[in-house]
């Protein structure tokens, strides 16, 4: 709890196929192992919350961040394409805080993401590879939150998630998605215009393409990191415990 290494955060990234959660210090290094379980199936707001409690059963801390896959307004899930329709307007965060008993802020799983791995400087793009695909844009560090350009059409009469997430990876293969990926970093960066370009998520790990210079990949922890920045600049809207 609160010592010396002052408030201890419990990160949360709720996937479509995991839930993982770590609790960092307050200059955001890992104070425990990541902690994972499977999203319970079919990923309704009830399980996916007590799988959440479940994990953060037994560990210290005094605030928590969560990512969502989906558009997060004030705490409230908004969209869950890869979860369940029944996530539309759940206040996650109130429901978590009261449960935990801990404030909570909750936001989008690559918005959070994002913000364990930029710089800080510039226009910032982030793209998430996993079960979906997920976005987020910075300006010299400042989040403009619910980027969505995994259900914006990309090519085909298909989207960028339909093109790269995790079922069309299995779909076509590593090669084919390595190609796809290639033509959908083209295209963003002829639509953003951005200094850089990071790239993460659990399929990362897949690319096997030339990167520009101005990408990287980044690690799929940083989906976790991002928790701490949150407090820092309170991006999203704290619910009290
Ligand atoms: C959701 C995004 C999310 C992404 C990655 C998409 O289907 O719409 O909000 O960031 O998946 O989880």
């Amino acid at each position: 709890m609160a010592d010396k290494k002052g408030l201890q955060t419990l990160s949360v990234d709720i996937g479509g196929s995991g839930i993982k959660v770590m609790v960092l210090d307050e200059a955001g290094n890992p104070v425990t192992d990541r902690d994972r379980v499977e999203t319970p199936q079919p990923a309704k707001p009830e399980p996916v919350i007590a799988a959440v409690v479940g994990l953060a059963k037994g560990k210290a801390f005094d605030r928590v961040s969560v990512g969502f896959p989906g558009v997060v307004k004030a705490g409230i899930t908004k969209t869950a394409a890869n979860l369940d329709p029944d996530w539309l307007d759940v206040d996650l965060a109130s429901i978590l805080a009261q449960q935990l008993g801990k404030p909570v802020q909750v936001i989008n799983d690559a918005d959070m993401q994002g913000l364990g791995a930029i710089a800080g400087q510039g226009v910032e793009l982030v793209i998430t590879l996993g079960t979906g695909m997920g976005g987020a844009l910075f300006l010299n560090g400042k989040l403009v939150p619910n980027l969505e350009p995994g259900h914006h059409e990309f090519r085909k009469g298909s989207t960028y998630e339909q093109q790269l997430g995790n079922a069309a990876l299995e779909e076509v293969g590593k090669r084919k998605w390595n190609d796809r990926l290639s033509k959908a970093i083209a295209s963003l960066e002829h639509l953003f215009n951005y200094d850089a370009l990071y790239i993460g998520g659990g399929n990362a790990k897949y690319i096997t393409l030339d990167l520009p210079k101005n990408a990287k990949i980044v690690p799929n922890i940083s989906g976790l990191l991002g928790g701490i920045a949150l407090w820092r600049e309170e991006k999203g809207v704290r619910r009290e415990g």
